[in-house]
């Protein structure tokens, strides 16, 4: 397990997640405020207007950053700072936010990964249809010119969407994120379609601001993991995790194939009309060069060859390890979710998302112990390792989390930081996986190999 010498070590959030401060700096009302002010939608009231106060303190997030050695941190721009309402002209103190910490990271010597979208939809927009508004691809292109105008002499490295799968089915056909809605899957359809557009007019917006920019998305990385090395058990990993299934919007081909390759392909299709319905005109305008993939990938089931070669999942052991979110602990996770994905689109990979949530508190001696996220996290990596020594071509791993952060509907009860956060008093201390990820980092990921419990 070698990493290669420019491999990109970072820590990843979410504007939401960490900024707090909703109404300072002209910033206007997100789905997520209007959600947390739902009542019964989020664990115990909780909600993000205070969050890590990060809007406050990104100055010490940046410090912390630089304790660990970090060489790029991944963030997202909240859209309701930039246009209040989604649309029309820049609001200055929303992107002197950015500025301020996009300086902030450089004068540091960290690379700024920037997201576009992480869910926080602007409120105005909602009411105009949300992703079920035609009109939203363009106005996401409209707020991309503005930050790009802004950031793009300084960020180099941009992703659309993170995670549509769950902005949209967890949003807006669950129900159970923000706005809450239980759309049926007909016209989920058609926002994934919005979405897709919307990425297309992102992309053409910052290659057309930003010369040389490079530009990617952060899906969920659903990953199937074969029962074995067998080339049945391989195929049929491959099947369950490429194929999209009637009603789902989970797999990856959905949103990746009219992007990279400006069509379904054949293979993917298990019913074909369970995709959205994309015209020669959309196509255009989707099927925008991407320079890499980012996935978000923190657990998988494993699929052996059922009968006639039938992807079947195999049931839970009662060993298997959890997480404090009862995530199934699944490290080869993060060997075939980079090598899959690379061999069906060929992009480099970053690994844009990865961690747990953990039951981490400040000790008696001031320190939080948290060896489950070190075990987790040296065993993931491990994985990873073996994927670039494959060949696959991944460039760079983000930890989510830099800070215990606003679990979405789960409150502040799931914690996946590297640094524990007080949210009663703000107060940041990094957990013993700061310290060890500061290691591995640091060694390019050598620590990995030297320390005997690796071999997984
Ligand atoms: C994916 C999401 O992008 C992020 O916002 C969330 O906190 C983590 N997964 C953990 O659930």
């Amino acid at each position: 397990m070698s990493f290669p010498s420019d491999f990109v070590w970072g820590a990843a959030t979410s504007s939401y997640q960490i900024e707090g401060a909703v109404h300072e700096g002209g910033r206007g009302d997100s789905i997520w405020d209007l959600f947390c002010r739902t009542p019964g939608a989020i664990y115990k009231g909780h909600n993000g207007f205070v969050a890590c106060d990060h809007y406050h303190r990104y100055a010490e997030d940046a410090d912390l950053l630089t304790g660990l050695g970090a060489q790029a941190y991944r963030f997202s721009i909240a859209w309701p700072r930039i246009q209040p309402t989604g649309v029309g002209p820049a609001n200055q103190a929303g992107l002197d936010f950015y500025d301020r910490l996009v300086d902030a990271l450089l004068a540091r010597g960290i690379d700024p990964y920037v997201t576009l979208y992480h869910w926080d939809l602007p409120t105005a927009l909602h009411y105009e249809g949300g992703w079920a508004n035609p009109d939203i691809p363009q106005q996401f292109g409209e707020y991309t010119t503005h930050v790009a105008k802004k950031l793009g002499d300084r960020v180099k490295n941009w992703m659309t969407h993170n995670e549509p799968q769950c902005s949209i089915y967890l949003g807006c056909g669950a129900g159970v994120h923000a706005p809450g809605w239980k759309r049926p899957f007909e016209e989920l359809r058609v926002m994934a379609r919005n979405v897709l557009l919307s990425h297309g007019y992102s992309t053409l917006a910052l290659k057309a601001e930003i010369p040389g920019c490079k530009v990617g998305m952060a899906p969920v990385g659903q990953t199937c993991i074969p029962a074995s090395r067998s080339a049945e058990d391989i195929a049929a990993a491959k099947h369950q995790m490429l194929g999209i299934r009637p009603d789902s919007l989970w797999e990856m081909p959905l949103w990746l194939d009219p992007i990279v390759f400006g069509e379904y392909r054949e293979d993917v299709l298990r019913d074909p009309v369970a995709v959205p319905h994309l015209s020669e005109a959309d196509l255009k305008v989707i099927h925008q060069p991407m320079d890499f993939l980012g996935l978000n990938i923190y657990s998988a089931p494993i699929i052996k060859a059922g009968e006639g070669g039938k992807p079947a999942t195999l049931d839970d052991s009662i060993d298997d390890p959890l997480t404090a979110f009862r995530w199934l602990v699944r490290p080869e996770s993060l060997y075939w979710g980079p090598k899959i994905s690379h061999e069906r689109y060929g992009l480099p990979i970053y690994i844009t998302e990865n961690g747990l949530s953990n039951v981490d508190w400040v000790g008696l001696d001031g320190k939080v112990q948290d060896p489950q996220r070190i075990d987790f996290t040296r065993r993931y990596l491990t994985e990873l390792g073996r994927a670039v020594d494959d060949g696959v071509p991944v460039e760079g791993y983000f930890h989510w989390s830099l800070l215990d952060n606003f679990e979405w509907a789960e409150g502040y009860k799931e914690r996946f930081g590297l640094i524990h956060v007080d949210f009663t008093t703000g107060t940041r201390t990094p957990k013993q996986s700061y310290h060890w990820y500061r290691e591995v980092i640091a060694s390019n990921g050598e620590s990995l190999r030297a320390d005997p419990s690796t071999v997984v």
